[in-house]
């Protein structure tokens, strides 16, 4: 874990190691160096989805696929997808040494592009290796850095000759992801594993506002069609209205930019992105249609236009029974207390679970703090969740096919 929070290290202690960057390249090299010196087999997709493959008897049989993402938010923390992906490693590791026989061969995963804070929207990987997007529609995006994602995901590919190359969609006999929770409900209950049994649904929304670029200090309020006001009025009215009226609702505006950006000038336009959450599909769409409402009536109120782009939807997910309750077995056989949860963030997990039995197992994070260079795993929560991927991983690699 250490070496790897080295790779984009922040001051704060955190890592900036977004999707597809010099630092996620690094990280990649370092997983398949590890890799190849334990003589596991290594892979990658279109995507640069990465697979570390251990073989079993049977290598004909799918694999059981464990892992994560090694992506990171701008100021991201040390264990958001790092965690889980090295964890899977060491599970790897751990069954090469024990010599462990499986039938079915087992192969850790790291998913390109989790985050999508460089490149929207998130789960690149897993969504195309999923078949649930075509990858060709995200050739001309441009990163939140300007930098050009075909560019970037062709350089990807390129860092890791070894790899061989492989198609979207091999089949999977299972997928089990490891997570810190990125909430605070284990810490506070004292429980150190948490059984994930589906995700709730996300939808990304592009919000642009436009009226007139003025002159700050010559125009009258009766001459203005300012956006910003209109934002902040929508904004302030959506917050007000949302998550006190519903517990389960969640509305984050996490990025917001002025046009043309200048102290002195009314902007011309205001662009913001609006991140709402709901298990139930049918209060996203309520929300949705909400806020659509609520920014196009401020944006009249201020004689400007309109207009919501809908960028990201990914349904909520119920994960796998089998999965659910292998995990909770695993648990109790090492005497460690567990809970079933749903995730409020989503992952790669969400997607799987469309092609393979799925589940995740969520470990405790300090403060509940995620997205934030802050983010803390106590050593012993780490070991705990590690163990209880192991004795998943050996269950579900002889389940019979
Ligand atoms: C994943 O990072 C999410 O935003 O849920
Ligand atoms: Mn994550
Ligand atoms: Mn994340």
């Amino acid at each position: 874990m250490r070496v790897f929070a080295e790779i984009g290290a922040t001051p704060a202690g955190g890592v900036n190691r977004q999707a597809l960057s010099d630092g996620d390249r690094a990280a990649r090299r370092l997983l398949c160096d590890l890799a190849l010196a334990r003589g596991f087999g290594v892979f990658q997709d279109r995507m640069a989805n990465l697979f570390v493959r251990r073989e079993g008897r049977n290598p004909s049989r799918p694999p059981v696929l464990i892992g994560s993402h090694l992506d990171s938010q701008p100021t991201g923390g040390q264990f958001d997808g790092a965690l889980g992906t090295l964890s899977a490693f060491e599970v790897l590791e751990s069954i090469e040494d024990l010599a462990i026989e499986t039938d079915g061969p087992i192969e850790v995963v790291a998913w390109t592009n989790e985050e999508g804070s460089r490149f929207a929207p998130g789960v690149m990987g897993s969504m195309a290796f999923a078949g649930a997007a075509d990858p060709a529609a995200w050739q001309s995006l441009t990163g939140a850095d300007g930098a050009s994602f075909a560019d970037e995901l062709a350089a990807t590919l390129a860092a890791l000759p070894e790899a061989t190359m492989r198609p979207f969609g091999t089949p999977v006999a299972a997928y089990l992801e490891l997570h810190i929770e990125q909430g605070p409900s284990l810490e506070k209950e004292n429980i150190p594993i948490g059984v994930v049994t589906g995700v709730q649904g996300t939808r990304w929304l592009l919000v642009t506002l436009s009226g007139q670029a003025g002159h700050a200090g010559t125009t009258s309020l009766a001459y203005r069609r300012d956006p910003m006001v209109a934002a902040a009025a929508a904004l302030h009215q959506l917050q007000e209205a949302i998550m006190p009226a519903d517990p389960q609702a969640r509305l984050t505006v996490g990025r917001m930019m002025t046009y043309p950006g200048s102290i002195n000038a009314i902007p011309d336009s205001v662009v913001f992105s609006i991140d709402i959450r709901h298990p139930d599909p049918d209060r996203l769409d309520s929300i949705e249609a909400e806020v659509r409402r609520v920014c196009e009536e401020q944006a009249a109120s201020q004689q400007c236009s309109c207009a919501v782009v809908r960028t990201f939807d990914m349904p909520s997910a119920t994960f796998s029974p089998v999965v659910v309750e292998t995990i909770e077995m695993a648990a109790r056989s090492l005497s460690l207390a567990s809970k079933r949860m749903v995730s409020g963030a989503f992952h790669d997990a969400l997607f799987l679970a469309r092609v393979a039995p799925s589940a995740m197992i969520f470990v405790p994070c300090r403060d509940g703090l995620s997205h934030n260079e802050a983010e803390y795993v106590a050593p012993e929560h780490i070991l705990s969740g590690a163990r209880v991927m192991l004795e998943t991983t050996i269950a579900l690699a002889r389940r019979p096919a």
